[in-house]
């Protein structure tokens, strides 16, 4: 396998972090590595393999001779910036909002349709960190039964807005034990010792963009255009993992039994399901984990064909960096890069 040049666009993020880790962790191979971000950055540098590498500013040129770009900044530098990459060669794989739901774009988690890395044209998206564990839970159950509904809410944590969010939560901590009152910036309410319900902004039909995009890249990437999804998408006081409780309708009823079975077998997934010994995952538990942790598996009481299950996730790392490096790394397997 012939080693890449790469690029990581929004390299001194907080996704950005997890993007230099998971690359050295997964011995990826590298010819050479671009450390961009903003004009802000110049100056600072980045560790990657023992070596400190300069940060330069994004632009247009920045991506002359670079097989591939983990693009992980801002929706509207993925708007611009994506585009110029791919027309420069290289393969971008797009962490924002900006392409995932664009017909010529392919949607993966490559546990469940890695086989759409095969048509992309120059971007492939990863999607949004809530929407990567609840399609893999799904897809874990489609080997043995139809989805027919998906209910799902979702805890969020503050990691997810960027680093300014987690040192908001911090300081907000902090102050309200010290007795003093948080003026909110990330947000519009206090998130310390709160909850917001309400991640980006509102639409016409009631619903957050956040839950919209959770019901349409669920579509897209289940190839079930139909499939009625609703989601209530929350921000929690917790610093890394996004939490879910799912509530799926199938076309028949199946036991808890099957479920485990077919969730404990599905590759990336852990059943962790024991409540005799208040075993269930939790997010500082799976915070830097790799996998999915799904567990409080039950019938769902209110209707036969039902199931209801509680799924927590790294969102920084199945939600983000991890998942577009597996993208990438099937993309290097089927010569698509
Ligand atoms: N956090 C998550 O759980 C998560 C999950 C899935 C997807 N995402 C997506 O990942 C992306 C990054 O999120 P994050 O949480 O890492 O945010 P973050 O911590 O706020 O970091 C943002 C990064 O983008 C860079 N940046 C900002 N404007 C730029 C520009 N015009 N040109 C080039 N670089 C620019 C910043 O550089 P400076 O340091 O120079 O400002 C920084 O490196 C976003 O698109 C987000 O939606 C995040």
């Amino acid at each position: 396998m012939r080693p890449y040049h790469i690029a990581i666009v929004g390299a001194t993020g907080i996704v950005g972090d997890r993007f230099i880790r998971v690359l050295e962790q997964r011995n990826f191979p590298i010819a050479s590595v671009r450390m961009l971000a903003s004009k802000r950055s110049v100056g600072r540098t980045l560790p990657f393999a023992g070596k400190q590498v300069p940060v330069e500013e994004t632009t247009p040129d920045s991506f002359k001779g670079v097989d591939i770009v983990f693009l992980s900044a801002t929706t509207e530098a993925s708007r611009v910036f994506a585009p110029l990459a791919a027309e420069a060669g290289a393969l971008v794989i797009d962490d924002s909002s900006a392409w995932r739901m664009d017909p010529q774009v392919p949607l993966v988690v490559p546990e469940v349709n890695p086989e759409d890395v095969a048509w992309h044209r120059g971007i492939i998206s990863t999607p949004n960190c809530s929407t990567v564990p609840l399609v893999m839970v799904l897809q874990a159950l489609r080997g043995a039964a139809q989805v027919r509904r998906v209910v799902v809410d979702t805890y969020q944590s503050v990691s997810g807005t960027g680093g300014a969010a987690v040192r908001e939560l911090d300081e907000q901590t902090r102050l309200l034990l010290g007795g003093e009152t948080p003026q909110p910036v990330v947000y519009p309410h206090p998130i310390a010792f709160n909850l917001l319900p309400h991640i980006d902004s509102f639409l016409e039909n009631g619903y957050t963009k956040e839950e919209w995009k959770m019901v349409q890249e669920t579509r897209k990437i289940l190839h079930d255009d139909a499939l009625p999804v609703s989601a209530t998408c929350v921000r929690v006081p917790v610093m890394v993992s996004h939490s879910e409780a799912v509530h799926v309708e199938l076309d028949r009823p199946m036991s808890t039994e099957e479920a485990r079975r077919l969730l404990a077998v599905f590759p990336g997934m852990v059943v962790q399901d024991d409540p005799a010994t208040n075993g269930y995952p939790m997010p500082a538990a799976a915070a830097g984990r790799d996998e999915v942790f799904v567990g409080r598996i039950r019938q769902d009481a209110s209707h036969p064909n039902g199931l209801a299950l509680w799924v927590v996730s790294d969102n920084l790392l199945k939600g983000a960096a991890l998942n577009a490096v597996q993208i990438a790394e099937v993309a290097v397997r089927e010569g698509k890069v």
